[in-house]
């Protein structure tokens, strides 16, 4: 599977992905909706070790959103068990020196997910070179309310002067505040939307959208998206 590394003039920071498209994989072959998160768990191991070939820092996958509850209960419980299994098989990761780190509300997961997300956060902690991570029960809205929960305590407690509270304020109240913005959203699935996903990190983000479905997105189609970037023009609002 050894492919040849593009020469890339740019490469992002830090990259977002939306894995979607998942159930209408399964769908368009008369599966249950489980299979096709059984699938893009295949695509999402294959572009993590891709970021990390072609040099990319910082990767964020959504997994599950805060909304992802809405879904019938057993398609809830069937992804709750593949992030415990796929964590059970995230040795190789480590393997390959990928950090392994979450974003999310890690209260309404089970004590066994969460520890094992703790485990493998502290066995991967030593690596610095790229940094996969998972968002689970990540929602960007949940992510400001609760930076501002926080700020708000620290004003209560007499910590803080609220006239001083500035974005950088906001920004070192996320849940990864050591973690930079992101440079690139690819949504994969034919959907042109951001689903609430990095709402603050990626105000000045590149979007790549593509309508291939997440199980169907290859290391070929990750390497073309990459290669889009570094013609991107941006400007942060100068000229
Ligand atoms: C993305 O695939 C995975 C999750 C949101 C967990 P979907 O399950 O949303 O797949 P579609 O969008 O229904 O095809
Ligand atoms: C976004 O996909 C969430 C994840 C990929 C985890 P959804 O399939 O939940 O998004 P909507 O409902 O189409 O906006
Ligand atoms: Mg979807």
């Amino acid at each position: 599977m050894a492919k040849d590394i593009p020469l890339l003039e740019t490469v992002p920071t830090h990259v977002g992905v939306i894995m979607d498209g998942n159930g209408r994989w399964a769908k368009k072959r008369g599966l249950p909706r489980k299979f096709g998160h059984r699938e893009g768990v295949k695509t999402f191991r294959a572009v993590t070790r891709r970021a990390k070939q072609l040099g990319i820092k910082y990767i964020t996958f959504y997994a599950f959103s805060t909304e992802n509850w809405k879904r019938p209960d057993d398609e809830v419980q069937a992804l709750m068990e593949l992030f415990e299994k796929n964590l059970d098989e995230v040795s190789d990761f480590i393997d390959e020196e990928i950090r392994v780190r979450f974003i999310g509300d890690r209260s309404r997961l089970s004590p066994t997910l969460r520890s094992k997300m703790e485990n493998t956060e502290r066995s991967s902690e030593q690596f610095d070179q790229t940094t996969m991570m998972l968002a689970i029960n990540y929602g960007g809205r949940d992510e400001i309310a609760n930076a501002v929960k926080e700020i708000g305590r620290l004003v209560k407690s007499g910590e803080l002067d609220p006239e001083s509270i500035s974005e950088e304020t906001v920004a070192q109240h996320l849940y990864l505040p050591d973690v930079p913005p992101v440079d690139y959203v690819i949504r994969p699935s034919g959907e042109l939307r951001l689903s609430n996903f990095m709402i603050w990190q990626a105000a000045y983000a590149e979007y790549y959208f593509t309508n291939i479905l997440w199980p169907d997105f290859t290391v070929e189609d990750f390497d073309r998206a990459i290669a889009d970037f570094s013609h991107r023009g941006r400007r942060f609002g100068g000229v």
